[in-house]
């Protein structure tokens, strides 16, 4: 990342909600002080409650304070964020808002990029859109240079219909150059180093394929429960909340062909591939091929933590999946008869997202005591503490020929003395340059939905049995049975 002096401002919709002040502040508080982001940059934001710029920017220095990634805030730095913080007070639904907005906008950064960040729920975004348009602040202006880039948040749409018609709408104000659907994995330095360690170590890319590899898994486990987001669940499920959005990105990224060049299209070309190629999972065969569940009460971190069934707002005979685990195929050329084991869940034994690629045994077991051998496992933590590790077997010393697996480790945090800027940091800055390579393009995130939408249906039809686990336990038992029919097992979640 490198500075720039673009006259550049930034608007946050939903500048009081979490998502402010748990990831935008501290992102932006670190890019100021690192110097990627200009530091007359002018930051308002745009919310429901009445309060002062001076209020505001006291409010935000207690988000940065709290949430950013180093201890503490430099008040040089915060001096230089606060000068240029201001806050609009209105509604999204009027159009006074958007005229205050522009006023204070025209007066204080009339040039340069104006990037719009809607931290708002999925059912603000196409209203904000459209009266943006209609107060004149997305479109492009040559002479000065002034241009509008747009960031939305997850959930695009929750079906492939709702993301299409959401889609087509959006575009009547916007162009595709302009949109930056969001997907804060595709920010995390591993998910970034995907590309780098398949396609600079030729190690790796050489072995990339059926041949060589036996299965892959994809994980992504919390053990947090739903954190009094009942209402929002209940209608979600971490299928639709998880897997159609972070899960699928990462196989994408894990399988997809090289890219003719980094260039934005000419990767997200590529992603889409693999999800075309996704084989569909339908009907009954979603009830042999997904294993999904939902936690009971259990003990996580030593304290009993409630039912899904039994938290506030969720109905208590719900159907609704905090668990899910899938095997899928990537029908192509490279992956035939490649099983990639997918899962995401809440309320689990620990937080993990990784990625795990199993190579094949040798063809021939050439030495006869092999008891204590293992495959060869890649192993991409994407967090906590992101890394990777290879494991590999070697000779235990003395005078047998015996074999143990042992792991070469390699952790970024030790690597590069630290665990390097917080995704919205980087997704913050591409989206302001308009570097669209680490979001969502429109064809993307409809083919994730083509491909969700079966098995979502499969839920509601009752082809797929919900299973329970316990909180803070690995998951349904349930789940084994997907990788014992292949002989193998989960990677231990520990
Ligand atoms: N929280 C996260 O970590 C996270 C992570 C990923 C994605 N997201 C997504 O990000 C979006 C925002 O989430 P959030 O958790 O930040 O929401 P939130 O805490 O509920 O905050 C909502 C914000 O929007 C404002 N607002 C709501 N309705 C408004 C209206 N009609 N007019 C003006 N302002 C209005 C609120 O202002 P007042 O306070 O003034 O009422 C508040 O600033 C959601 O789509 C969510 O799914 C959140």
């Amino acid at each position: 990342m490198s500075s720039s002096d673009l006259p550049a401002s930034c608007v946050i919709f939903g500048a009081s909600g979490d998502l402010t002040r748990r990831k935008l502040v501290p992102a932006l508080y670190h890019l100021v002080k690192e110097g990627h982001f200009p530091a007359g940059l002018l930051t308002l934001g745009v919310a429901r409650r009445p309060k002062t710029d001076e209020q505001f920017q006291a409010e935000l220095l207690d988000a940065a304070q709290k949430y950013s990634r180093t201890k503490g805030v430099d008040p040089a730095v915060w001096a230089k964020v606060a000068s240029r913080l201001g806050y609009v007070q209105g509604t999204f639904e009027d159009p006074a808002t958007y005229a205050a907005l522009k006023s204070r906008l025209d007066a204080s950064a009339p040039t340069g990029t104006r990037l719009f960040y809607l931290a708002v729920g999925p059912d603000d975004m196409l209203g904000i859109v459209q009266r943006l348009a209609e107060a004149g602040l997305l479109a492009h202006d040559p002479a000065s240079g002034r241009r509008a880039h747009v960031v939305v948040e997850k959930p695009f749409g929750e079906d492939l219909p709702s993301a299409h018609a959401l889609n087509q709408e959006l575009f009547k104000y916007l162009s595709e150059d302009q949109l930056f659907r969001i997907d804060h994995y595709l920010g995390k330095e591993t998910v970034q180093n995907l590309a780098v360690l398949r396609f600079e170590n030729m190690i790796f890319e050489a072995l990339w394929n059926r041949n060589h590899v036996s299965h892959v898994e994809i994980t992504v486990a919390e053990d947090i429960g739903i954190e009094g987001r009942g209402k929002f669940y209940e209608k979600v499920g971490i299928t639709r909340d998880v897997v159609q959005n972070h899960v699928l990105q990462i196989l994408t990224l894990v399988a997809m062909e090289p890219p003719l060049s980094l260039e934005a299209n000419a990767l997200r070309d590529e992603k889409v591939k693999v999800l075309r190629a996704l084989r569909p999972l339908t009907g009954k065969d979603v009830g042999k091929e997904v294993v999904r569940a939902q936690y009971t009460e259990g003990l996580v971190g030593g304290e009993t933590v409630p039912a899904y069934r039994a938290e506030a707002d969720v109905d208590p005979v719900s159907k609704t999946d905090t668990y899910v685990a899938m095997r899928v195929f990537v029908d192509n050329w490279r992956w035939a008869g490649v099983p990639f084991f997918l899962r995401a869940g809440k309320r689990l034994s620990r937080r993990l997202a990784e990625v795990v690629v199993h190579f094949r045994d040798p063809p021939y077991p050439l030495f006869p005591e092999s008891s204590g051998r293992s495959a060869n496992v890649l192993v991409l933590r994407l967090q906590p503490d992101e890394g990777i590790s290879l494991r590999f077997d070697t000779k235990v010393p003395g005078g047998n020929m015996r074999i143990q697996g042992v792991d070469m480790e390699w952790s970024y945090g030790k690597a590069f003395g630290g665990g390097g800027p917080e995704a919205y940091e980087r997704l913050l800055l591409d989206a302001l340059r308009g570097d669209a390579t680490l979001f969502t393009r429109h064809d993307e995130v409809e083919a994730q939905w083509r491909f969700i939408d079966p098995i979502v249906q499969a839920y509601r039809d009752d082809n797929a049995p919900l299973s329970f686990y316990s909180a803070g336990t690995r998951g349904p038992d349930e789940a084994e049975r997907l990788l014992v029919e292949h002989g193998q097992a989960w990677r231990p979640l520990l």
